[in-house]
């Protein structure tokens, strides 16, 4: 492998796909959130912030003009236009689940013993680096499709070497036009889930399937189809994954959307394609093999970002009224060995289910840390 090769010099092998809409967006609205949002600077260092609004100035300079443009506008323009397209609080969400999924790798680091994070769809999100910079015994696996989207990221992350980590960049290997391991610890791959087989391509990457794991599904479901989502935790991750590891994955309650998100979504090919309301995870969950451990309904994040207005209007049903759903998360853990032993997982309904790790809202503790 080429050490610090440029990625013009290499030429492009694989079919590429287009920069993903719903990466671009919830990126664009974590940034908003970090900028303006009031329990921001409490949950989020100044770091995280100049990274995330980083590679969200790189990803527009490699949008058409129509997304740089709404991006250009007032933060309270894009907000109200978002919360109109997608739905109401989408700025206050995406930072509460940011929020979520940073605390929840943190806990699997730090009190599960957790050594592998593997994070599947991971369009321009900043954990993954910031969990690679600031824990150098984890390993980092990053999937998503190859594609431009791919090396935005990677341009990105290489500049943000200014944000007090440059001596701990150690290099970078390009593996393919579109995959990349930065830092011997943060492994960018490409892979489409519906399609490829995940265990190859990590195992080329030094996965080792006997080390717990977290794995980090965000925003992704909802883009596979019933079959592929299935297929993707029962046939790929459950073989793959030790007793003891977790995978936190999001679901949307209704895939339902205003014409001009679905158009735009369609024109990348990315409408939604799967939605499960929170009452069928916990059967859903124990068929597929897992128990289902905790939960953060939509409206639970928002009530974690102050929403309480667009809180409530979700906790009726988990849908708003006019049928647009919110993103839930949940926690499922592998705690069989076998898939024979499916039917000894018991049901619990999902109001029993606690919400995962406790989340409150607690002042930064990675400060001190690189990011
Ligand atoms: C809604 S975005 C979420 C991005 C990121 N997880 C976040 O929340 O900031 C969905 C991501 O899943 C990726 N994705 C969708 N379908 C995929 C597939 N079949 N294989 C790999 N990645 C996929 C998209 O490219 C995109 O980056």
């Amino acid at each position: 492998m080429d050490k610090n090769m440029s990625i013009s010099d290499k030429p492009t092998t694989l079919n590429s796909t287009d920069p993903s809409t719903n990466a671009l967006s919830v990126h664009g609205s974590f940034v908003r959130a970090l900028e303006t949002s009031f329990p921001s600077t409490i949950l989020f260092s100044e770091a995280e912030r100049l990274l995330a609004k980083h590679m969200l100035t790189i990803a527009l300079k490699n949008e058409n003009v129509g997304y740089w443009s709404f991006f250009q506008t007032p933060y309270s323009v894009q907000r109200i236009l978002l919360d109109q397209l997608v739905w109401p609080g989408f700025d206050n969400h995406s930072l509460a689940k940011k929020y979520l999924i940073k605390e929840k790798i943190t806990d699997a680091i730090y009190q599960n013993g957790v050594e592998q994070i593997i994070i599947l769809g991971g369009g321009y999100d900043i954990y993954g680096f910031h969990t690679s910079l600031n824990n150098d015994h984890v390993q980092v696996f990053e999937l998503d499709k190859p594609g431009k989207m791919r090396n935005v990221k990677v341009t990105a992350m290489r500049d943000a070497w200014c944000y007090n980590s440059l001596s701990h960049f150690t290099g970078e290997n390009q593996q393919d036009a579109y995959s990349f391991t930065l830092n011997d610890n943060y492994h960018l791959i490409c892979c489409d889930m519906s399609t490829d087989n995940i265990k190859d391509k990590l195992t080329e990457y030094g996965f080792n399937s006997d080390k717990k794991t977290l794995v980090i599904a965000e925003g992704l479901a909802m883009h596979l189809n019933e079959s592929a989502s299935r297929q993707l935790l029962k046939k790929q991750l459950f073989p793959l994954l030790s007793v003891g590891s977790e995978i936190l994955i999001s679901y949307i309650s209704s895939n339902t959307t205003t014409l001009i998100a679905h158009h735009l979504l369609s024109s990348r090919n990315e409408a939604y394609e799967f939605a499960l309301s929170p009452k069928k995870i916990p059967l859903y969950a124990a068929n597929l093999g897992y128990h289902l451990t905790g939960k953060m309904l939509a409206s639970d994040l928002l009530k974690l970002a102050n929403d309480d207005k667009n809180a409530s209007l979700l906790t009726r049903n988990q849908t708003m009224p006019d049928g647009r759903g919110g993103e839930s998360y949940f926690c499922f853990t592998k705690n069989i060995k076998s898939l024979d032993e499916i039917k000894s997982i018991e049901l619990s309904p999902i109001d029993t289910i606690p919400i995962i790790n406790d989340t409150v809202l607690r002042p930064d503790k990675s400060q001190n840390n690189i990011l």
